[in-house]
């Protein structure tokens, strides 16, 4: 009889601690103290023994019958306190706690390229200026020194609207920032500093060139500029852009507007020339950067400035392109394209 009341009671208890609910706790007490009980079936037992039996027996079965109500009645206030305190919580609102927000969204990586360069140029003193998409030929072609028939218009085909009276030659989609340089030189004079960011447009669509892409041009005019001021100047922009500072290499090129002119590559960012497989300058250890050169004289002419007295440089740059190089973007088509599936963009936060 002893061990049937001891194994009732561990039993029993178990059950209690583990119980969670006043449901589970009912469910219990009915098979254990319930008509048809566990420990009322072992009571019953006693009216067949004899009185001394009965006595030993019935100490032991009453003892445990008295536990088990005490405990039934600690668990059951235990799980009505806990109940209290949730429901008490949820009608307290904690106007101290950070509220759950929304993502925040993050400029697009063309935009981020523009601010950025354009803050490392306005911190060494240039100023930004902008001009119109809708350009002039004059603007465009002439004044960069490329006249009608001249074959680097080949090389920069584009959109072109009919003419009308006030412009009988017809408007087109400038085709780079270049005639900026035409615009601010007429409108501010020598010396000049400008960065001139925005979109251009050629006759181009495949994955490195699209119809609509943006470029940033750079124009110094001034006294006895030299060849070393311009390699400086694009240093600086480049060891800021990139965030450490990396070699340069130029190439001997051609621009109609500049001479001499010169493309710029920067030592790889990401492998300094140390990685083949480097998916940013695909193991040549150079990124082309811009094209660059120093402004021809025909050039200032068209803009109204003495090339007797003064020169300058000049340099373009696409402004995509920095930002694919930057952060690591393999398709410029992406750029464009609505779909943020697309895009592990993440700003430069
Ligand atoms: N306008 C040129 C282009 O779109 C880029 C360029 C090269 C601009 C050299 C310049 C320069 O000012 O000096 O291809």
């Amino acid at each position: 009889m002893l061990t049937k009341v001891n194994k009732l009671r561990e039993y029993f208890i178990s059950l209690i601690d583990e119980a969670e609910t006043g449901d589970e706790l009912q469910t219990l007490k009915v098979s254990s103290l319930g008509k048809k009980g566990e420990v009322t079936a072992l009571l019953k037992t006693l009216g067949g023994m004899s009185p001394e039996e009965r006595k030993a027996a019935g100490e032991s079965v009453n003892s445990l019958k008295n536990e088990l109500e005490e405990r039934f009645e600690i668990k059951s206030k235990q799980l009505k306190d806990r109940q209290n305190s949730i429901t008490e919580q949820s009608d307290t609102l904690d106007v101290t706690l950070p509220a759950s927000g929304r993502r925040a969204g993050v400029f697009h990586p063309v935009a981020e390229t523009y601010h950025e360069i354009i803050d490392i140029m306005v911190g060494i003193g240039f100023s930004v200026a902008l001009g119109p998409e809708i350009e002039e030929d004059f603007y465009n072609f002439e004044a960069l020194n490329i006249p009608k028939s001249h074959p680097a218009r080949d090389m920069q085909d584009t959109f072109y609207f009919p003419p009308t009276a006030e412009h009988p030659e017809g408007k087109l989609l400038r085709t780079h920032t270049s005639p900026v340089q035409i615009r601010s030189m007429l409108k501010y004079g020598a010396p000049l500093r400008v960065v001139c960011p925005g979109k251009v447009y050629r006759r181009d669509n495949d994955p490195t060139h699209s119809p609509m892409f943006n470029q940033l041009e750079g124009l110094l005019v001034d006294e006895d500029v030299a060849f070393a001021d311009m390699k400086g100047c694009l240093q600086v922009l480049m060891n800021n852009f990139f965030g450490k500072t990396l070699r340069n290499r130029y190439r001997a090129s051609y621009f109609p507007f500049t001479e001499p002119s010169m493309e710029m590559d920067v030592e790889c960012f990401e492998c300094g020339g140390r990685n083949p497989d480097c998916r940013i300058c695909k193991g040549t250890g150079w990124l082309e950067v811009c094209g660059m050169g120093m402004v021809h004289p025909d050039v200032l002419r068209a803009g109204g400035i003495d090339p007797s007295e003064y020169n300058g440089f000049a340099w373009g740059m696409g402004l995509d392109r920095m930002a694919m190089l930057k952060y690591g973007i393999s398709d410029l088509r992406i750029m464009f394209d609505g779909s943020l599936q697309n895009s592990n963009f993440t700003g430069g936060e």
